[in-house]
């Protein structure tokens, strides 16, 4: 059976029962923005754990994390990702969470399936559950894994200057601290017990479509457990589709998303992604937009030099004429020069010389203004 209806998309926002691994083959091929995968451990624990005070420690022991052997588990990891590269946009990019049990064979298969490995993340766990033998080191941190589809893909989304400006101005770093999802973040049954044994925190999940994704992306989540990818995407306006095994799980993650309180920030406030490429400006639309007239004289930085503009958007300076650029780099007997930092116009309300700059920031807000209603009106 193939999920689609007739423009090749599916139904976003829905959770889908089943195995991922039959599922994901029948979805449209590359529909969807970035996956986020928190697959079984495959922690093979063969005895209960107790705490020192003789209470049972919650681990991981339900049935969808047990695997015969490691081949087992290396073929449920190359089918689930196969599945994942049909879906995956050629723009898109994968993320895959796991412990010391599974990562490293997970980063193997998907290397091997043709995936490129852009970052591996270490989430530090605040909060970790100490080691109860005293035998081994505390188990402090997962590991993500952070992929686009092929090494030769150029395109693919990374808020790089927006982490940056809300990290103190420092370059986001590939350590995350956050602690274990607990108190009124984690859900619980009836009996107060854990609804499920890995929730992870929506805070890491907003990190990452915060960093990764953009309003609208289709996020997709292999392995839906509680929900948080859909919750923490339906918060931030992503489009999500999640598959999860469990009948239980489906029906908590379900309710868990109807809850979501839907976003204080309205559409008409949300500006293009600070990293967004710059709208290319030709000199010639301060012409067509009255902002310089044609007999405009231009002074080059600090020198005596004078160019005027022509009507035809060429400016002349003695014998010379051609684009702003091509101009002040022969003035300057230099091989380039970037014309609207190097040449100065006169701005008449202040009676000061101003790089041409400034007029092109001017057009280049009203264009993107334009633009902006555009995009929100053919929403
Ligand atoms: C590690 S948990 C994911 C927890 C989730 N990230 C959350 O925050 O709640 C893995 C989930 O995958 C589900 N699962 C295991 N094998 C699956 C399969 N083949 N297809 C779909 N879901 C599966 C399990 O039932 C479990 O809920």
């Amino acid at each position: 059976m193939t999920r689609r209806t007739k423009n090749n998309t599916f139904q976003f926002n829905q959770v889908l029962q089943g195995d991922c691994r039959e599922i994901l083959p029948t979805l449209p091929a590359r529909s969807v923005d970035l996956i986020f995968a928190d697959p079984p451990y495959n922690l093979q624990l063969r005895s209960d754990l107790w705490r020192p005070n003789l209470t049972h420690v919650e681990g991981v022991q339900d049935n969808w994390d047990r695997f015969g052997s490691f081949a087992e588990y290396d073929r449920f990891t190359r089918e689930w990702l196969q599945g994942c590269r049909h879906v995956l946009k050629d723009t898109g990019t994968l993320w895959v969470i796991g412990s010391y049990h599974c990562i490293f064979r997970i980063g193997s298969i998907l290397q091997d399936l043709g995936f490129w490995i852009l970052n591996d993340v270490v989430w530090i766990k605040s909060n970790p559950m100490p080691n109860m033998r005293g035998t081994r080191f505390c188990n402090a941190h997962e590991t993500m894994i952070w992929a686009k589809k092929s090494e030769r893909q150029s395109r693919y989304t990374f808020h790089y200057k927006a982490l940056k400006a809300a990290n103190e101005d420092l370059q986001m770093r590939s350590d995350w601290h956050f602690p274990l999802c607990t108190g009124e973040e984690r859900l619980k049954d009836t009996e107060g017990r854990k609804a499920h044994a890995t929730q992870k925190p929506e805070a890491l999940l907003y990190r990452i479509l915060r960093g990764c994704t953009n309003p609208g992306d289709v996020v997709l989540d292999p392995f839906f457990g509680t929900g948080t990818t859909g919750a923490v995407a339906e918060r931030m306006r992503r489009k999500w589709v999640g598959i999860e095994r469990e009948n239980e799980y489906v029906d908590l993650a379900k309710r868990r998303i109807a809850r979501v309180e839907m976003p204080v920030v309205p559409d008409e406030f949300t500006p293009p992604p600070l990293d967004a490429p710059q709208l290319r400006i030709p000199f010639g639309l301060l012409l067509e937009h009255g902002l310089l007239k044609p007999g405009a004289r231009l002074q080059l930085g600090h020198t005596e030099l004078e160019a005027v503009v022509q009507e035809d958007g060429t400016v002349v300076c003695g014998n010379l004429r051609g684009s702003i650029h091509k101009v002040g780099a022969q003035c300057l007997g230099k091989p380039s020069c970037n014309g609207w930092q190097h040449w100065y116009y006169r701005e008449n309300l202040i009676g000061e010389y101003l790089p041409l700059n400034t007029l092109r920031e001017v057009i280049r807000r009203q264009m993107e203004g334009v633009l902006h209603t555009a995009t929100l009106a053919a929403k």
